[in-house]
């Protein structure tokens, strides 16, 4: 994750909120090396975030992004959410994966109960996508 943060592609996240969240986190291995990772974050019943969703820069166009949120997708269906969302600057990604975009506006839970604390909060220029679960 920590390239991406450098490159301002990924909001920072510190070591003991990764730790306080670790299992909210998938990961993809290599060779014992986690070569990709993606967490569920879920706010209510009606509402989950795919979060922290990255593939080292040598892996990727291999399918593995795609997996991930497959996965997280599924978790999601199998605890009974209804939507899953994130926000994201490869908003056709998630397109691809039969997201679409909307407002950000329409998830009080994120924009009140996170990004509030966020440095970007009155600039954020993150895409939000959404899909339907239900
Ligand atoms: C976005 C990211 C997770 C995609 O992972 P990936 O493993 O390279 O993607 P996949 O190989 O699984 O691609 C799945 C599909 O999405 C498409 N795709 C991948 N990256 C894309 C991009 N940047 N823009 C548009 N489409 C993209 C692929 O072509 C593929 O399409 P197909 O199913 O028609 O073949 C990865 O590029 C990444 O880590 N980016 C930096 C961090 C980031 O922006 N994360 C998202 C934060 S929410």
């Amino acid at each position: 994750m920590a390239d991406y943060v450098a490159h301002g592609v990924l909001l920072p996240r510190s070591k003991s909120d990764i730790c306080d969240n670790l299992m909210k986190f998938i990961v993809i291995e290599l060779d014992d090396v986690v070569v990709a990772c993606g967490a569920l974050e879920i706010f209510n019943e009606n509402l989950c975030e795919i979060r922290s969703l990255v593939v080292a820069e040598n892996q990727k166009r291999h399918g593995f992004g795609r997996i991930l949120v497959d996965k997280l997708i599924e978790k999601a269906i199998s605890l009974g959410l209804k939507r899953i969302m994130a926000l994201t600057y490869v908003p056709s990604f998630f397109h691809n994966a039969g997201f679409r975009t909307v407002p950000k506006e329409i998830f009080p839970e994120k924009v009140w109960g996170v990004c509030f604390k966020c440095c970007k909060f009155n600039d954020c220029d993150e895409i939000a996508v959404l899909k339907e679960l239900s």
